[in-house]
């Protein structure tokens, strides 16, 4: 069976990567400093890396030497990662990339052995329970933090308001946990079904909202995600593109004209193996 890859493009990750590194709970970090060796080389594992958001935002506020391994299934977002160097670390230590194609919801079970960190950033809503499940055991068995950055947790805002957000929303929600070659997504249920996991193996699992705030001065990103956004809607449930169609326009001009302001919550979990237990 060949399983459908849902691609992400780079234009999306680059115009979204500004808003992302906005949005990410920095206080967890500071709850990870002191969690993490103060010597030595940290080596940090970022799942679905993309072109390394994630790095770039990260490295800078760790200090310390630090080895990333860039995991994704995506040759040439990968290419980015690995020429797009995140850096220099915290106290100006240097900072190196390994890149590694592979689809993260088959790891050998030891594939994150000797991590001290794993990271990963937009990426829950895509799998599947099951998949979740086997993710989370390999970061268990590794024993070490992991930080787990923006997932979607199924709520939007736009102000104004409209009649038909909520309606464009149910629909965007459903087509989250929509079916892709016999694999159910878990969309926004993913964050209580990570933590659901973590608890079970033993994690301490801190979380936080994380929310997109988007108005005037992020345009652009705020036409691209909303097009996204009523296109999946659409596609879920097609006797709305009819009657979405007005309604688009309008929240585009807005958009153009700096008047439409969303807030887009995501959720950022910190998962620190309990001193008192071997990881499972
Ligand atoms: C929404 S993007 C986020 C990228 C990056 N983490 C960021 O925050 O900018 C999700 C990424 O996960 C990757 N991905 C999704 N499922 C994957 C899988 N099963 N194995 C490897 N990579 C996967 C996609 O190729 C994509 O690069």
């Amino acid at each position: 069976m060949t399983v459908e890859e849902i691609r992400v493009s780079w234009g999306w990750l680059a115009l979204r990567e500004p808003a992302d590194a906005a949005a990410r709970a920095v206080d967890l970090v500071g709850h990870l400093g002191q969690r993490l060796p103060a010597t030595g080389l940290l080596v940090i594992h970022d799942l679905g890396c993309g072109t390394g958001g994630m790095g770039r935002w990260l490295a800078p506020l760790l200090p310390g030497p630090q080895h990333w391994v860039m995991h994704d299934r995506d040759a040439d977002l990968l290419k980015v990662a690995a020429a797009d160097l995140p850096g220099p670390a915290a106290d100006g230590a240097g900072v190196t990339v390994e890149a590694r194609q592979s689809d993260i919801t088959r790891l050998p079970p030891d594939e994150l052995a000797g991590a001290t960190l794993i990271t990963a950033s937009a990426l829950l809503d895509m799998l599947t329970r099951d998949e979740l499940a086997g993710l989370v055991s390999v970061c268990a068995r590794a024993g070490c933090p992991v930080l787990l950055t923006l997932s979607v947790v199924g709520r939007v805002d736009l102000t104004p308001a409209d009649p038909l957000d909520a309606r464009v929303a149910a629909a965007f929600d459903a087509h989250q946990r929509r079916e892709v070659d016999g694999r159910r997504l878990l969309g926004p249920d993913a964050v209580a079904v990570a933590v659901e996991q973590f608890e079970r193996l033993g994690g301490e699992v801190l979380v936080r909202r994380s929310r997109w705030r988007l108005g005037a001065s992020e345009a652009e990103l705020t036409a691209e995600w909303f097009t996204g956004w009523v296109g999946a809607a659409c596609e879920q449930q097609v006797e709305l593109a009819a009657e979405t169609e007005g309604y688009a326009r309008r929240r585009l001009a807005e958009a153009a004209a700096g008047q439409l302001a969303v807030t887009v919550d995501h959720a950022d979990l910190l998962v620190l193996p309990r001193a008192d237990r071997a990881p499972g």
